[in-house]
Protein backbone atom coordinates (compact mmCIF):
# COMPACT_ATOMS: atom_id res chain seq x y z
CA UNK A 1 0.00 0.00 0.00
CA UNK A 2 0.94 3.82 -0.85
CA UNK A 3 3.02 5.27 1.95
CA UNK A 4 0.56 8.60 1.32
CA UNK A 5 -2.62 6.39 2.52
CA UNK A 6 -2.91 8.41 6.05
CA UNK A 7 -3.72 11.71 4.09
CA UNK A 8 -6.82 10.25 2.74
CA UNK A 9 -8.11 9.29 6.14
CA UNK A 10 -7.19 13.04 7.60
CA UNK A 11 -10.23 14.22 5.82
CA UNK A 12 -12.48 12.92 8.27
CA UNK A 13 -16.01 12.99 6.53
CA UNK A 14 -16.33 10.02 4.25
CA UNK A 15 -17.07 10.69 0.52
CA UNK A 16 -20.01 8.70 -0.78
CA UNK A 17 -19.75 8.53 -4.78
CA UNK A 18 -22.41 7.54 -7.10
CA UNK A 19 -21.23 6.06 -9.93
CA UNK A 20 -24.44 6.23 -12.80
CA UNK A 21 -25.20 6.26 -16.33
CA UNK A 22 -28.69 6.07 -18.27
CA UNK A 23 -26.91 3.85 -20.92
CA UNK A 24 -26.46 0.24 -19.49
CA UNK A 25 -22.93 -1.49 -20.34
CA UNK A 26 -21.09 1.64 -20.77
CA UNK A 27 -18.93 0.70 -17.36
CA UNK A 28 -20.39 1.45 -14.11
CA UNK A 29 -19.52 -1.59 -12.04
CA UNK A 30 -16.31 -1.52 -13.80
CA UNK A 31 -15.46 2.29 -12.89
CA UNK A 32 -16.71 0.97 -9.39
CA UNK A 33 -14.32 -1.83 -8.95
CA UNK A 34 -11.42 -0.46 -10.61
CA UNK A 35 -11.76 2.89 -7.97
CA UNK A 36 -12.76 0.69 -5.42
CA UNK A 37 -8.91 -1.22 -6.23
CA UNK A 38 -7.38 2.06 -6.36
CA UNK A 39 -8.59 2.97 -2.95
CA UNK A 40 -7.62 -0.39 -1.26
CA UNK A 41 -3.93 -0.02 -2.18
CA UNK A 42 -3.96 3.93 -1.22
CA UNK A 43 -5.16 2.74 2.04
CA UNK A 44 -8.58 4.29 2.14
CA UNK A 45 -11.52 1.91 3.90
CA UNK A 46 -13.71 1.80 1.54
CA UNK A 47 -17.52 0.01 0.99
CA UNK A 48 -19.28 -0.52 -1.96
CA UNK A 49 -23.03 -0.41 -1.75
CA UNK A 50 -24.17 -2.40 -4.87
CA UNK A 51 -27.64 -1.21 -5.99
CA UNK A 52 -27.52 -2.91 -9.20
CA UNK A 53 -29.99 -5.96 -9.05
CA UNK A 54 -28.11 -7.68 -10.92
CA UNK A 55 -25.35 -7.59 -7.72
CA UNK A 56 -22.49 -7.69 -10.45
CA UNK A 57 -19.86 -5.22 -8.09
CA UNK A 58 -20.75 -8.09 -5.17
CA UNK A 59 -19.48 -10.31 -7.73
CA UNK A 60 -16.49 -8.59 -9.07
CA UNK A 61 -15.82 -7.98 -5.39
CA UNK A 62 -15.01 -11.49 -4.68
CA UNK A 63 -18.20 -11.43 -2.26
CA UNK A 64 -20.95 -14.70 -2.34
CA UNK A 65 -24.04 -13.84 -3.55
CA UNK A 66 -26.42 -14.53 -0.49
CA UNK A 67 -23.52 -13.79 1.76
CA UNK A 68 -24.31 -10.78 4.58
CA UNK A 69 -27.42 -8.87 4.12
CA UNK A 70 -29.20 -7.96 0.92
CA UNK A 71 -29.21 -3.95 0.12
CA UNK A 72 -32.98 -4.59 -0.44
CA UNK A 73 -33.57 -5.60 3.49
CA UNK A 74 -31.47 -2.53 4.65
CA UNK A 75 -33.05 0.15 2.56
CA UNK A 76 -36.48 -1.52 3.82
CA UNK A 77 -35.33 -0.87 7.56
CA UNK A 78 -33.45 1.78 6.72
CA UNK A 79 -33.86 3.87 10.30
CA UNK A 80 -33.30 0.47 12.02
CA UNK A 81 -30.39 -1.17 10.37
CA UNK A 82 -26.64 -0.09 11.66
CA UNK A 83 -25.14 -0.68 8.18
CA UNK A 84 -21.77 -1.73 9.51
CA UNK A 85 -23.45 -4.68 11.12
CA UNK A 86 -24.37 -6.05 7.77
CA UNK A 87 -21.78 -5.26 5.71
CA UNK A 88 -19.49 -8.56 3.95
CA UNK A 89 -15.33 -8.46 3.56
CA UNK A 90 -14.07 -8.37 0.05
CA UNK A 91 -12.24 -11.56 -1.07
CA UNK A 92 -10.13 -9.18 -2.42
CA UNK A 93 -8.21 -8.57 0.86
CA UNK A 94 -7.02 -11.91 0.65
CA UNK A 95 -4.98 -11.30 -2.45
CA UNK A 96 -2.96 -8.34 -0.48
CA UNK A 97 0.36 -9.21 1.10
CA UNK A 98 -0.39 -10.35 5.05
CA UNK A 99 1.28 -6.96 6.93
CA UNK A 100 -1.31 -5.39 4.88
CA UNK A 101 -4.38 -7.67 5.28
CA UNK A 102 -5.48 -6.33 8.67
CA UNK A 103 -5.38 -2.17 8.11
CA UNK A 104 -6.99 -2.80 4.79
CA UNK A 105 -10.43 -2.36 4.75
CA UNK A 106 -12.95 -2.59 1.59
CA UNK A 107 -16.60 -3.93 2.67
CA UNK A 108 -19.51 -4.73 0.42
CA UNK A 109 -23.38 -4.05 1.02
CA UNK A 110 -24.64 -7.15 -1.01
CA UNK A 111 -26.72 -6.80 -4.18
CA UNK A 112 -29.66 -8.65 -5.30
CA UNK A 113 -33.03 -8.80 -7.39
CA UNK A 114 -34.84 -7.84 -4.66
CA UNK A 115 -33.68 -4.25 -4.98
CA UNK A 116 -35.55 -4.21 -8.28
CA UNK A 117 -38.86 -3.01 -6.01
CA UNK A 118 -36.78 -0.11 -5.42
CA UNK A 119 -36.80 0.85 -9.32
CA UNK A 120 -39.80 2.68 -10.06
CA UNK A 121 -40.39 6.09 -11.88
CA UNK A 122 -42.68 7.40 -9.60
CA UNK A 123 -40.48 6.85 -6.39
CA UNK A 124 -41.41 8.58 -3.04
CA UNK A 125 -39.82 10.99 -1.51
CA UNK A 126 -39.36 8.55 2.13
CA UNK A 127 -38.42 5.94 -0.27
CA UNK A 128 -35.82 8.10 -1.85
CA UNK A 129 -33.96 8.53 1.33
CA UNK A 130 -34.02 5.58 2.73
CA UNK A 131 -29.73 5.13 1.44
CA UNK A 132 -29.13 8.43 2.87
CA UNK A 133 -30.79 7.81 6.76
CA UNK A 134 -28.73 4.31 6.31
CA UNK A 135 -25.49 6.07 5.52
CA UNK A 136 -26.17 8.87 7.90
CA UNK A 137 -23.27 8.80 11.28
CA UNK A 138 -21.43 6.27 9.04
CA UNK A 139 -17.33 5.63 10.71
CA UNK A 140 -14.89 3.30 9.77
CA UNK A 141 -14.83 4.50 6.13
CA UNK A 142 -13.24 7.20 4.17
CA UNK A 143 -15.26 6.19 0.64
CA UNK A 144 -18.46 4.66 -0.27
CA UNK A 145 -18.87 4.14 -3.68
CA UNK A 146 -22.53 3.22 -4.74
CA UNK A 147 -22.94 1.07 -7.60
CA UNK A 148 -26.22 2.45 -9.48
CA UNK A 149 -28.46 0.38 -12.01
CA UNK A 150 -28.17 1.57 -15.86
CA UNK A 151 -31.58 3.99 -15.46
CA UNK A 152 -32.35 7.18 -13.92
CA UNK A 153 -35.23 5.87 -11.95
CA UNK A 154 -35.51 4.64 -8.21
CA UNK A 155 -32.56 3.14 -7.50
CA UNK A 156 -30.06 5.95 -9.43
CA UNK A 157 -32.07 8.96 -7.34
CA UNK A 158 -31.88 6.63 -4.00
CA UNK A 159 -28.26 6.73 -4.48
CA UNK A 160 -28.15 10.78 -5.82
CA UNK A 161 -29.86 11.54 -2.76
CA UNK A 162 -27.11 10.15 -0.36
CA UNK A 163 -24.34 11.05 -2.42
CA UNK A 164 -21.84 13.72 -2.45
CA UNK A 165 -20.68 13.54 -6.33
CA UNK A 166 -22.36 11.65 -8.96
CA UNK A 167 -19.79 9.99 -11.37
CA UNK A 168 -21.18 9.64 -14.76
CA UNK A 169 -19.57 6.77 -17.00
CA UNK A 170 -19.98 7.28 -20.74
CA UNK A 171 -18.67 5.60 -23.70
CA UNK A 172 -18.07 7.70 -26.93
CA UNK A 173 -20.83 7.33 -29.13
CA UNK A 174 -23.36 9.23 -30.08
CA UNK A 175 -26.07 7.70 -28.23
CA UNK A 176 -23.91 7.88 -25.21
CA UNK A 177 -23.06 11.31 -24.77
CA UNK A 178 -26.88 12.09 -25.56
CA UNK A 179 -27.62 9.83 -22.44
CA UNK A 180 -25.19 11.95 -20.59
CA UNK A 181 -25.91 14.95 -21.29
CA UNK A 182 -29.82 14.08 -20.24
CA UNK A 183 -28.15 12.44 -17.06
CA UNK A 184 -26.39 15.88 -16.29
CA UNK A 185 -29.99 17.86 -16.87
CA UNK A 186 -31.78 15.13 -14.36
CA UNK A 187 -28.93 15.71 -11.57
CA UNK A 188 -28.76 19.62 -12.04
CA UNK A 189 -32.82 19.31 -11.32
CA UNK A 190 -32.55 16.79 -8.54
CA UNK A 191 -29.93 18.22 -6.71
CA UNK A 192 -32.09 21.66 -6.70
CA UNK A 193 -35.41 19.50 -5.59
CA UNK A 194 -33.85 16.86 -3.18
CA UNK A 195 -30.04 17.33 -2.66
CA UNK A 196 -28.53 20.99 -3.04
CA UNK A 197 -25.09 19.44 -1.00
CA UNK A 198 -24.33 17.67 -4.84
CA UNK A 199 -20.65 18.64 -6.08
CA UNK A 200 -19.85 19.14 -9.50
CA UNK A 201 -20.94 16.00 -11.71
CA UNK A 202 -17.56 14.40 -13.17
CA UNK A 203 -17.82 12.03 -16.00
CA UNK A 204 -15.50 9.19 -16.98
CA UNK A 205 -15.02 7.93 -20.47
CA UNK A 206 -14.63 4.31 -21.35
CA UNK A 207 -13.95 1.34 -23.94
CA UNK A 208 -11.87 4.42 -25.92
CA UNK A 209 -10.87 2.58 -29.18
CA UNK A 210 -7.73 5.07 -30.16
CA UNK A 211 -7.90 3.93 -33.94
CA UNK A 212 -11.49 5.00 -34.12
CA UNK A 213 -12.39 8.14 -35.71
CA UNK A 214 -15.55 8.39 -34.44
CA UNK A 215 -14.80 7.72 -30.79
CA UNK A 216 -12.08 10.98 -31.78
CA UNK A 217 -14.75 13.13 -32.59
CA UNK A 218 -17.16 12.17 -29.71
CA UNK A 219 -14.37 12.31 -27.10
CA UNK A 220 -13.39 16.43 -28.66
CA UNK A 221 -17.19 16.83 -28.54
CA UNK A 222 -17.05 15.82 -24.88
CA UNK A 223 -13.84 18.07 -23.93
CA UNK A 224 -16.07 20.66 -25.14
CA UNK A 225 -19.24 19.97 -23.51
CA UNK A 226 -17.87 18.98 -19.84
CA UNK A 227 -14.22 21.06 -19.88
CA UNK A 228 -12.68 20.20 -16.59
CA UNK A 229 -15.26 18.21 -15.25
CA UNK A 230 -13.86 15.41 -18.13
CA UNK A 231 -11.84 13.72 -15.58
CA UNK A 232 -8.64 12.40 -17.31
CA UNK A 233 -7.28 9.84 -18.58
CA UNK A 234 -10.23 8.29 -20.87
CA UNK A 235 -10.29 4.34 -20.04
CA UNK A 236 -9.33 2.28 -23.12
CA UNK A 237 -11.05 -0.33 -24.62
CA UNK A 238 -9.19 -3.26 -23.08
CA UNK A 239 -10.19 -7.05 -23.80
CA UNK A 240 -8.61 -7.95 -20.33
CA UNK A 241 -10.99 -6.44 -18.37
CA UNK A 242 -13.09 -8.89 -18.71
CA UNK A 243 -10.43 -11.40 -17.38
CA UNK A 244 -10.09 -9.61 -14.75
CA UNK A 245 -13.57 -9.11 -13.72
CA UNK A 246 -14.11 -12.78 -14.30
CA UNK A 247 -11.37 -13.81 -12.12
CA UNK A 248 -13.18 -11.23 -9.64
CA UNK A 249 -9.61 -9.57 -9.25
CA UNK A 250 -8.49 -6.65 -8.09
CA UNK A 251 -7.06 -4.17 -11.16
CA UNK A 252 -3.82 -3.37 -8.85
CA UNK A 253 -3.27 -7.18 -8.61
CA UNK A 254 -3.98 -8.49 -12.22
CA UNK A 255 -0.06 -9.36 -13.80
CA UNK A 256 1.63 -7.52 -16.56
CA UNK A 257 1.90 -3.71 -17.53
CA UNK A 258 -0.92 -3.58 -19.49
CA UNK A 259 -3.00 -4.00 -16.21
CA UNK A 260 -0.35 -1.73 -14.74
CA UNK A 261 -1.25 0.96 -16.57
CA UNK A 262 -4.75 0.45 -15.92
CA UNK A 263 -4.53 0.92 -12.57
CA UNK A 264 -2.58 3.73 -12.73
CA UNK A 265 -5.42 5.36 -14.47
CA UNK A 266 -7.49 4.34 -11.79
CA UNK A 267 -5.23 5.90 -9.31
CA UNK A 268 -5.20 9.41 -11.38
CA UNK A 269 -9.15 9.07 -11.40
CA UNK A 270 -9.76 8.23 -7.90
CA UNK A 271 -7.10 11.44 -7.15
CA UNK A 272 -8.94 13.76 -8.58
CA UNK A 273 -12.37 12.31 -7.45
CA UNK A 274 -11.13 12.45 -3.96
CA UNK A 275 -7.81 14.38 -3.38
CA UNK A 276 -5.28 13.86 -0.58
CA UNK A 277 -5.32 16.66 1.91
CA UNK A 278 -2.18 17.85 3.56
CA UNK A 279 0.48 16.61 0.24
N1 LIG B 1 -12.59 -0.49 -20.91
C1 LIG B 1 -13.14 -1.68 -21.18
N2 LIG B 1 -12.60 -2.49 -22.12
C2 LIG B 1 -13.16 -3.68 -22.40
N3 LIG B 1 -14.24 -4.18 -21.80
C3 LIG B 1 -14.83 -3.42 -20.85
C4 LIG B 1 -14.32 -2.14 -20.50
N4 LIG B 1 -15.11 -1.63 -19.52
C5 LIG B 1 -16.06 -2.54 -19.28
N5 LIG B 1 -15.90 -3.62 -20.07
C6 LIG B 1 -16.73 -4.82 -20.13
O1 LIG B 1 -18.01 -4.44 -20.60
C7 LIG B 1 -19.02 -5.13 -19.91
C8 LIG B 1 -19.94 -4.11 -19.24
O2 LIG B 1 -19.19 -3.43 -18.26
P1 LIG B 1 -19.82 -3.08 -16.86
O3 LIG B 1 -20.52 -4.27 -16.31
O4 LIG B 1 -18.78 -2.43 -16.04
O5 LIG B 1 -20.89 -2.00 -17.32
P2 LIG B 1 -22.14 -1.45 -16.50
O6 LIG B 1 -22.35 -0.05 -16.97
O7 LIG B 1 -21.94 -1.65 -15.06
O8 LIG B 1 -23.29 -2.40 -17.03
P3 LIG B 1 -24.78 -2.46 -16.47
O9 LIG B 1 -25.46 -1.27 -17.06
O10 LIG B 1 -25.29 -3.76 -17.01
O11 LIG B 1 -24.69 -2.42 -14.98
C9 LIG B 1 -18.32 -6.05 -18.92
O12 LIG B 1 -18.21 -7.33 -19.51
C10 LIG B 1 -16.95 -5.42 -18.76
O13 LIG B 1 -15.94 -6.39 -18.45
MG1 LIG C 1 -23.13 -2.61 -13.65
Amino acid sequence: MDAGSGNFRMMGRVQIVSVSSLKGGVGKTSVTTGLASAALMRGMRTLVVDLDPHADSTTSLAVARGDGTEVAQLLRNARRSRVSEHVVRSGWLDLLPPEHRSEARLDVVVGSALSSTFDRPDIRPRDLRRLKALLTGLTGYDLVLLDCPPSLSGLTRIAWSAADQVVLVAEPSLFSVAGTERAMRAIRLFSQEFNPGLGRTKVVVNRVRTDSTEHEFRLFEMESLYHDALLVPVLEEDSQWQQIQGAAYPVHRWPGDQARGLAEAFDQLLVQLVPPTGD
